[in-house]
């Protein structure tokens, strides 16, 4: 990738080095699907071929005669477990529904039978002749079948937090208007292709069950575990030390962890299942399709008077996942008659779940859209427009943001992109050899979120710093920031902080995601060790006012000393660490008692467009975050830069396509599933506007990891409309919308 920091806007510094670089680039990092632990048997899963039905016989003989094989397990003898829930309904999973508990057949790629055996070779070969016979029903295929009925969320999740989101008369302001833009927008299913793929790794000793999986949320799987299994939660542990990555589809119970848990205690081994990559299509969560319709109303000074965003999402036939796009499309400026809607749109599948700015992405795709229709009709410039319906309040509960600093990314950005020099004419743009240039823009936020954390840092006589604390590494860089804070709160080298994480033998560990990682960690983190400072100073009463942790220890004449914190987020009553330690979700935001919290970016986009083929290459961006203070340079850089390649992705590449006659997914593959490589990404420049929000908390950090990608989409849009004059309203791109 080529990522220049010779011109870098204001903010991005290099910064420290991860502290895991080096175990990753030596390969030394271990994940669940390295372990090779004496006595380890091997699992392989069966997938169904149907979408919906059921099945009326299954034949295991064939696949139990492969030598190495130790059991075949299906419905009819694995016995009876519990459903670990739904996580958005009281439960564990990222679905209520749990394969192999009985006959049903609710997706296709559903597990049927899991096959365990001496090798991964002989579970395969075995799993491959397993003969199912099959008794099939009608089913919904996706979000435009004839079949398919959108039902108001409102009405099927009579709760506020999903309810319509309203103020003033939408309708009203918007037939007043002198101006109105109306548009659809149409974006697909999307698979996150971590590249650590989901692998469990169940062992018992004497009773007490060791789970090691990637997982976002190891406390929930602990407690649904032990749901499922019949068991106390004290006899289960879950450790998930780092992931190759999370985005939203490792955040809840598996639905095959409790089978692999029931063969290792059955079989009186340790048992691993690896899921192959197309496995990972049909058996984990991913972005529901989603269709949008935004109207906008501006009045003749240029402000933005009324919109209306409704938003059709799907979901499976057996859970509802509900959709909150317009709890950004909401405040992105100061609309004062905002009118949103959800409904949900049941279809065959499995569960839909979070992915990366899971409704923000496809929200902003369609309102940032409509804004540039706007701002064009208007004849404004796109930045201009959008600095003039800035806002200082939500305009939805009228508080103010604990900060907002959206108007410095616009015109930091605009600045480091050199936007000033951009003729507002669409097509007016060309590059010396012929391609049609564009330059576009769109803003995106985030939720701030912050969620309940116990945090434990202890010195040892020999420098030694041990950090526990409720967090997942997934690569984003958690434990590089909370080794910087400890190491500058206490003076110590960084390479002396341990740190665990994702250990439910460590501390509880709460759900990583919703970008509240660092504002939930981070904080109990430095005020542990802030109390561990003032703890040693009282036992070295002579010690010099610069003194480490370390010399004040040795001083005190101590072999060991430690402090602990536990903090809620604002508003949280306290018995909100009860759902914490009972792996349940505890997160707050945006709404506070005394503010609404998000984090803002804006985005600016190069696009050059091939004149013969249409290809639509990016070769510049440049975006400007507001996520309060940075707490680790480096590694926020390069999330800012994750989270553009995903956009581009986004826009450009990535959809997972249905099979409109047997269900499932026809490109459940690396080679199919079109991502960007290194040769689709150009420059990104990264920068920070880095006031730290202290209203929201002491650290003054705000959320990072989705709002990067929020926006990215619709400014490569609105570039390739500068360049062509073509609206294009449907994700991804493809060079036939922009043949003539
Ligand atoms: Mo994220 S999609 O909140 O793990």
């Amino acid at each position: 990738m080529a990522t220049t920091t010779s011109n870098p806007p204001r903010g991005a510094r290099s910064g420290a080095e991860r502290v895991d670089a080096h175990d990753k680039v030596r390969g030394a990092t271990r994940y669940a699907a390295d372990d090779a632990r004496a006595g380890l048997l091997h699992a392989a899963l069966v997938p169904s071929r149907i979408a919906r039905g059921s099945v009326a016989r299954i034949d295991t003989g064939a696949a139990e005669r492969v030598r190495g094989v130790r059991k075949v397990y299906t419905h009819q003898n694995i016995g009876a477990f519990e459903s670990g829930g739904f996580l958005m309904g009281g439960g564990f999973g990222f679905q209520s529904f749990y394969p192999l508990r009985s006959a049903q057949i609710a997706y296709r790629g559903q597990t049927v039978a899991m096959v365990v055996a001496d090798t991964l070779e002989a579970a395969r070969e075995a799993a491959a002749l397993v003969e199912v016979r099959y008794e099939a029903q009608p089913f919904v295929a996706g979000i435009d079948a004839p079949d398919a009925q959108p039902q108001a969320q409102s009405a099927l999740l009579p709760q506020p937090m999903f309810a319509d989101r309203r103020v003033g008369d939408a309708e009203a302001a918007l037939a007043a208007a002198a101006f109105t833009v109306e548009a659809r927008y149409e974006l697909p299913i999307q698979h996150q292709n971590p590249m650590e793929i989901i692998a469990t790794v169940a062992e018992w000793n004497e009773g007490v069950l060791t789970v090691r999986e990637p997982t976002q949320n190891a406390e929930g799987v602990r407690h649904g575990l032990a749901k499922q299994l019949g068991i106390e939660p004290a006899r289960v542990r879950v450790l998930s030390p780092t992931l190759g990555g999370g985005f939203g589809q490792k955040n809840s119970l598996q639905s095959h962890t409790a089978a692999v848990a029931i063969a290792a205690r059955e079989l009186g081994r340790p048992v691993k299942l690896v899921l192959t990559r197309a496995q990972l299509f049909h058996n984990a969560s991913f972005r529901p399709a989603s269709r949008h319709h935004v109207r906008l109303g501006a009045d003749r000074e240029g402000r933005l008077v009324a919109a209306v965003h409704d938003i059709d999402q799907q979901t499976s036939r057996h859970d509802l996942f509900p959709s909150s796009g317009s709890e950004i499309t909401s405040r992105l400026y100061g609309v004062k008659h905002f009118l949103g809607r959800d409904r949900l749109v049941r279809t065959d599948v499995q569960t839909p779940g979070y992915m990366r700015a899971p409704f923000e992405h496809p929200a902003a795709f369609a309102f940032e859209s409509a804004v540039d229709e706007m701002a064009y009709l208007l004849g404004r410039d796109p930045v201009a427009f959008r600095l003039a319906n800035d806002t200082a309040a939500d305009p939805l509960t009228g508080k103010p943001f604990s900060s907002r600093h959206l108007a410095e990314c616009l015109v930091q950005g605009s600045e480091a992109f050199g936007w000033a020099r951009r003729d507002m004419a669409p097509g007016s743009m060309r590059a010396a050899d012929g391609s049609r240039v564009g330059w576009g823009v769109a803003v995106g936020a985030y939720k701030a979120a912050m969620a309940p954390a116990f945090a434990t840092v202890r010195l040892a006589g020999d420098g030694r710093v041990r950090v526990a604390v409720g967090g997942h590494e997934m690569g984003q860089g958690m434990r590089t920031a909370i080794a910087l804070t400890v190491s500058r709160v206490l003076g110590a080298p960084v390479a002396a902080v341990e740190i665990a994480l994702g250990d439910t033998g460590a501390a509880p560990q709460h759900l990583t995601a919703g970008s509240w990682g660092t504002a939930t960690a981070l904080p109990p983190v430095q005020e542990a060790a802030q109390r561990l400072m003032e703890d040693l100073r009282t036992h070295a009463p002579g010690a010099g006012a610069n003194a480490t942790a370390l010399e004040l220890l040795r001083a005190s004449g101590r072999a060991q000393a430690e402090a602990e914190s536990r903090r809620r987020a604002p508003g949280q009553p306290e018995q909100v660490y009860g759902r914490l330690t009972g792996g349940l979700p505890a997160a707050a935001g945006p709404v506070y008692p005394d503010y609404v919290g998000f984090s803002f970016i804006a985005h600016f986009v190069e696009v050059r467009i091939e004149p013969t083929t249409r290809r639509i290459r990016v070769p510049r961006v440049v975006s400007v975050a507001d996520c309060g203070a940075v707490a680790s340079p480096r590694t926020a850089r390069s999330q800012v830069e994750g989270g553009v390649v995903w956009g581009i992705g986004a826009a450009l590449r990535e959809a997972s396509e249905v099979d409109p006659r047997h269900g499932g997914f026809l490109n459940a593959d690396l080679a199919e599933y079109v991502l960007p490589v290194a040769a689709d990404i150009g420059r990104i420049e990264v920068g920070f506007v880095g006031k730290p929000d202290t209203r929201f908390n002491a650290l003054g950090a705000k959320g990072l990891g989705e709002v990067a990608m929020v926006g990215v989409a619709p400014a490569i849009v609105n570039a390739v409309f500068h360049a062509t004059g073509k609206r294009l309203r449907r994700l991804p791109l493809r060079l036939e919308d922009l043949l003539d």
